[in-house]
Order: C-alpha cells, then sequence, then structure tokens
C-alpha cells in the first residue's frame, strides 16, 4: 500500500525532498509558513492539500509519516509534535541543536515504536557505500584515520555556523564508517563575517581503538571541496564527490617494514583505480529506505540512534569551539 505523506518546508533543499516524496508515496499534504510558496504549490500539487499550520496535518488520521525540511531550530519541535501525534518523522539534518533535544526525540520514536530518521544524505550515496564496503570487509587493512573537507564560497548562513550547517554531512559519514562515537572531540574555528557564527571551522576526533579523524568545514575558502579520505594500512581511499564520473579512487599505497630491515620503514605503490558507481540519485535512496521503515516498522531504531550519536558529537565539539579547550 502506498504511504500517506505530509511534506513541511519547501524551500532551497526542501523542494528536492518534496519531489522525490512525491514520485515515492502519496503527497496528501504540504505546509510552508510562506503563503507565496503556498500559493506555488498548492498549483503544482492540486490533489495536494496546502497549509501554513503544522497542526493541521497533525490532525489527519490517514497521515502516516511526516518529512519535516524547515529550518534547523524549528526541527526539534516539529519532529516532536509529529512523533506525540503518532506519525512516523524524516527530519532533515540535524534533527535537533542539542544533545538533550535529540535524546527526548528518540525517547519518544522508542516509547511509540515509531520511525525517527534524519536526513543523513551522504550515507545513501552509492560512492560512500563502496567505501564503506571497502572499510567493512577489511580491504584498506586496519583503518588509521578519516579526514573530511567540506569547502567552498558560500553559502553563508546566519542562523547556524559552519559546524552546523556543514559538518553533520560529515560527521554522520565518520561516525558511521568507523562505527564508534569519539573519545577526544575538538573544534576550534572563528567568526571572521557575523558575531557568533563560525565561518571556518577544524575539528580534531580521537576514538576508543586509536583511530583519528579531522574535519575542516568552511565557507570561506577558494576551492570548493567536498572530500573524504580514508587512510588504511593496507590501502587508501577518496571519495570526491565533485569529480563527476570517478568519485572513489582506490589507492594501493601503503607503509611496509621490509624483514631484512626490522624497523625501517618504506612505502609501496601500486594500482591506483577506480570502481564503477551507481548513478543513483542518494536522496532516493534515501528516502526508499524511509518509506520501507515506514512499511516494515523502526527495528532497532539504528537510523535514531545514529542521529544521536552525531548530535551527541555536536554538541562536544560546540562547547569546544566555545570554551577552547577539548571535549
Ligand atoms: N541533505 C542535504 O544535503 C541538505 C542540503 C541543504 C539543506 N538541508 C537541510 O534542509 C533543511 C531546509 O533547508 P533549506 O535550505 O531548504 O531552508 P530554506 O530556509 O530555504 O527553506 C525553509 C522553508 O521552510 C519554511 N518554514 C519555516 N518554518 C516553518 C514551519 N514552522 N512550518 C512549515 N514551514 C516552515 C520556510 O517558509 C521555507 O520555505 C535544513 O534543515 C537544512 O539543514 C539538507
Amino acid at each position: 500500500m502506498i504511504p500517506r505523506v505530509a511534506h513541511a518546508g519547501v524551500g532551497g533543499w526542501g523542494k528536492n525532498v518534496v519531489r522525490v516524496v512525491a514520485e515515492l508515496a502519496e503527497l496528501a499534504w504540504i505546509c510552508d509558513t510562506d503563503a507565496e510558496r503556498q500559493a506555488e504549490y498548492g498549483a503544482r500539487y492540486p490533489h495536494t492539500r496546502v497549509t501554513g499550520a503544522f497542526d493541521e496535518l497533525l490532525a489527519d488520521d490517514a497521515v502516516e509519516a511526516v518529512v519535516i525540511a524547515t529550518p534547523v531550530p524549528t526541527h526539534h519541535e516539529l519532529a516532536k509534535r509529529a512523533l506525540e501525534a503518532g506519525k512516523h518523522v524524516f527530519v532533515e539534518k540535524p534533527p535537533a541543536m542539542r544533545g538533550d533535544e535529540m535524546e527526548e526525540l528518540v525517547s519518544l520514536a522508542q516509547a511509540r515504536d515509531l520511525v525517527l530518521m534524519p536526513g543523513h544524505l551522504l550515507l545513501y550515496h552509492p560512492g560512500l557505500r563502496v567505501v564503506k564496503e571497502l572499510v567493512d570487509r577489511g580491504e584498506l587493512g586496519e583503518v588509521a584515520c578519516v579526514y573530511g573537507n567540506r569547502q567552498n564560497l558560500g553559502v553563508i548562513r546566519s542562523n547556524e555556523n559552519a559546524l552546523l550547517s556543514l559538518g553533520v554531512h560529515d560527521l554522520s559519514v565518520i561516525l558511521w564508517l568507523l562505527a564508534e562515537e569519539p573519545s577526544e572531540a575538538v573544534a576550534h574555528g572563528t567568526a571572521f563575517l557575523q558575531e557568533g557564527i563560525e565561518d571556518v571551522v577544524f575539528c580534531f576526533l580521537r576514538f576508543p581503538s586509536g583511530k583519528i579523524a579531522h574535519m575542516h568545514l568552511s565557507w570561506l575558502d577558494p576551492h570548493k571541496m567536498r572530500k573524504m579520505t580514508v587512510v588504511g594500512r593496507e590501502k587508501m581511499v577518496v571519495f570526491d564527490d565533485m569529480e563527476l564520473e570517478r568519485k572513489v579512487t582506490v589507492y594501493e599505497k601503503a607503509p611496509w617494514e621490509p624483514a631484512s630491515s626490522y624497523g625501517e620503514w618504506r612505502t609501496r605503490t601500486g594500482d591506483i583505480f577506480s570502481p564503477k558507481i551507481p548513478n543513483d540519485e542518494p536522496l532516493k535512496l534515501e528516502l526508499q529506505h524511509f518509506l520501507r521503515l515506514v512499511a516494515d516498522g523502526p527495528g532497532d531504531h539504528r537510523e535514531a540512534l545514529d542521529g544521536l550519536a552525531v548530535v551527541r558529537t555536536l554538541d562536544r565539539l560546540t562547547e569546544s569551539l566555545r570554551t577552547g579547550a577539548p571535549s
């Protein structure tokens, strides 16, 4: 049976999300507080009810699931109200701005056996799926470090800093690839343009296994970079989302300690290859996953718990950014 879904927020990103929701489900409601957008979407989807009041769609018993793509500061409250109304929830990243708020959402979803899925888009990117398989199969050998580069000139946000706006993507990938939460989280950054809104942030994470990770997040940069590098003891892999064809490159490069000269390290350079990556749209794969959970049930709430780990780590990085001390 096709699920009946209500969608909130049809702005810059939400317009992509609602297009895919309409492809995959019955789009029963669209909610946006902006009157012009209500008129535009009412004309575009004549069989969908359009409102500016979130409570109206929550009151519709036929709505099974709610998709939220409104600005970040509204996520926690809207997601909470939707879960309390008994709806499954997909909420854009991050679902909450503080760890305790996210804990509240996860508890609500668990208590009511509802799906709570954060919009960690990159976990559904076919290129990063290949990277995850390489890591999990041990192809890279033991992973030593992972680092993300997410830089550009703009978009300059005014209600969230570069850590919250850009960091969620890379952090969700790093925690997923390593399947651990960090034991140490350090962030340094500076607000150059608007008071209290850091434009450039450098983050360092250390994990209980000894692995380390780094994120360079900035909207004040000459490079447009969307890159993740994983360094293993046997091989290294780079995911580059700016590449059209070679999104993933595997380097057979590694340190090597010849038996004849114990203690003296050399390096080995072998083939460099790019596996074929399916061209499927990550957003569609992500929402298909959500709708499968809606049909089958939330299971062990893995998606919600992964979201909690990300928000908890963001909390620690934010604290470190404020105090200058590790968290
Ligand atoms: N996954 C990704 O790659 C990705 C990319 C960009 C943005 N995002 C996320 O998507 C979300 C939306 O970002 P955006 O760039 O579309 O924002 P936006 O500001 O362009 O649009 C937000 C829309 O929500 C509406 N709105 C605001 N408050 C509302 C409320 N209480 N109820 C209903 N509608 C409300 C606004 O009128 C606007 O149309 C953010 O959480 C952002 O982090 C995700």
